[in-house]
């Protein structure tokens, strides 16, 4: 997918990896949409989930990439919205899975959980790896449904 477009966002708790990580695409050839945060000055995870929710939701970007403390808050605020499949990563093994299996369309990561080597080699994955369709077809549509 190098060359895609693909949005990037973070709050002050993963604002390092999520700058890391956008050094990493811009390097590889995509082009990058940093919705923020800018700073490690202390913000608010949802409002950065939604900014992912909203740029994939109206079609600006196919892929995102989340970063807070933890991963968790910053991918439930980004699925609210049924167009996103925010997978929370924590190595190469669940980046995989989360595009066979779920076709992921967001990966989040938590900068005071995961070591930034892993978090680098997952991302690579979760950006090389297609999903599987057949059995898991049905089952990610109906993640969608009302
Ligand atoms: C911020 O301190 C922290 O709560 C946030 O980054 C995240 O881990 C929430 O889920």
């Amino acid at each position: 997918m190098a060359g895609a477009s693909i949005a990037v966002a973070s709050d002050h708790a993963g604002f390092d990896l999520k700058e890391l990580l956008k050094r990493d695409l811009q390097q590889a050839g995509y082009d990058v949409l940093d919705l923020g945060t800018n700073s490690t000055a202390s913000v608010d995870y949802p409002d950065f989930g939604k900014a992912m929710a909203d740029a994939i939701a109206s079609g600006q970007v196919a892929r995102g990439v989340l970063v807070c403390g933890t991963g968790i808050g910053i991918s439930i605020a980004a699925n609210r919205n049924p167009k996103v499949r925010a997978a929370l990563v924590h190595d190469e093994t669940s980046a995989r899975l989360s595009r066979e299996h779920n076709d992921a369309n967001v990966v989040a990561f938590g900068q005071r959980l995961i070591g930034t080597e892993t978090a680098r080699a997952a991302l690579k994955v979760f950006l090389n790896t297609e999903f599987a369709g057949g059995r898991h077809a049905g089952r990610v549509a109906k993640l969608s449904k009302d």
